[in-house]
């Protein structure tokens, strides 16, 4: 590579990087030394760290090594299988369906709010059917779904709920942290992107006893005590039984060190990911774009996601012109998401058509994410604002 190649690579401003301090690394490093490289006395404080973060009370929390696990945990433990639909919005990524597949049952789409771009309760109501068992709502960017709503829906067709709160931590909703809810279960991300992370990771939070320990069983290949219990406890330490084809879920102590110290950092970096959502939105304010609305509430957004949405008519450009030109400026960005409904194998397998979600199938034309992570330093926040401004410059 050439000076100016690295030069113009440096200058390059990614979609997303994580925010790793010392701290982290030193975490890291500490638990490397101590010889527990999978999952023990880190996981386990995590664990109890994030279910006090929640609220504490009887709120439990699994820790897995994926959302994706986290999720799927969730929807066998609940005993949903063939025959079963589970409700779920087509803006998503694939893992919020892909799981409901895993264990035979079949997801059925719902078109989303085209301001939050999260569920639609009335779209979800129309394709309710005698075997709906389940929903499944994302809050989508870091927007809470509406906790009422979905607590009277899932209540009036009697449904199990679980969040897929991948990019909602922290984030408040109606004065409650979204995790701390009357779901079955809500699980986070803690992905390389995500608003904390633990390179890859995640954790379900569970209020049933009887769900967390199916899920601690299948997270650990179906044995009935995990690694952990069984160098701890007094029962002989070789003996376990297998009792039930679990997966391999765990997740190790080296990611739940990291993980312990991001927890205790979650705040800081959603009030400054905060600061730089209302930066870009006092600059914007006049662009031809449409910007995300903002909460009376200021921990009412995780903003985990910073998406605009760029009209053709009025920016001259299409959204994918956009991005080539932010591109050129030397700033990523990222659509989130191409809904499951336009992937070829969701579109095959369900038989869906764009037509049959219209708000979806439209905002997707317009819709790209900006980056917006803690890690930012003021100077690439101009130079995202420069970037934007040059290309949508009137
Ligand atoms: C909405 C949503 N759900 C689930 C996931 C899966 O998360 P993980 O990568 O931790 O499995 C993601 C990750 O991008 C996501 O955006």
């Amino acid at each position: 590579m050439t000076m100016t190649e690295s030069a113009a690579q440096d200058a390059f401003l990614p979609f997303a990087r994580p925010d790793i301090t010392d701290a982290e690394v030193h975490a890291v490093a500490e638990t490397v030394r101590s010889g527990w490289l999978t999952t023990g006395p880190n996981a386990a404080a995590f664990e109890k760290e994030m279910a006090d973060f929640l609220g504490g009370g009887d709120l439990t929390c699994v820790a897995v090594n994926s959302a994706t696990a986290g999720l799927h945990l969730a929807v066998e433990a609940l005993g949903i299988g063939p025959g079963d639909e589970v409700l779920l919005p087509t803006w998503t990524f694939t893992s919020t369906a892909e799981v409901v597949r895993y264990v035979g049952a079949d997801p059925v789409m719902v078109d989303v709010d085209e301001h939050t771009l999260n569920i639609d309760f009335d779209d979800a109501e129309r394709r309710v059917t005698e075997r709906t068992r389940a929903i499944m709502p994302v809050h989508m960017a870091g927007v809470p779904v509406n906790a009422d709503l979905l607590a009277e829906f899932a209540s009036r067709h009697r449904l199990r709920v679980i969040e897929d709160a991948a990019h909602a931590f922290p984030v408040t909703s109606a004065g409650k942290l979204v995790g701390n809810s009357t779901s079955d279960a809500v699980v986070f991300s803690f992905y390389a992107t995500k608003t904390i992370t633990t390179g890859e990771g995640g954790m379900v939070m569970v209020k049933s006893q009887e769900l967390a320990q199916r899920m601690r069983t299948m997270r650990l290949h179906g044995i009935s005590r995990d690694v952990f219990n069984r160098y701890q406890s007094t029962v002989p330490s070789w003996h376990y039984d297998v009792v039930a084809p679990g997966f391999k879920y765990n997740l190790p102590d080296p990611a739940a060190a990291m993980g312990r110290v991001q927890l205790g950092r979650a705040v800081e970096m959603r009030d400054k990911r905060r600061d730089i959502a209302m930066r870009y939105i006092d600059a914007f304010m006049d662009l031809p774009v449409d910007l995300p609305s903002v909460p009376d509430d200021p921990d009412g957004h995780a903003w985990h996601l910073f998406i605009v949405r760029v009209d053709p008519k009025r920016a001259g450009h299409h959204r994918d012109q956009f991005i080539e030109r932010m591109s050129e400026e030397g700033v990523g960005t990222s659509v989130h998401f191409i809904p499951l409904h336009l992937h070829p194998y969701w579109k095959d397998a369900c038989g869906l058509a764009a037509a049959d979600f219209p708000v979806a199938s439209r905002e997707f034309e317009r819709a790209v994410s900006l980056p917006i992570f803690s890690s930012m330093t003021t100077e690439d926040v101009d130079k995202v604002i420069r970037a934007t401004q040059r290309v949508l410059a009137p």
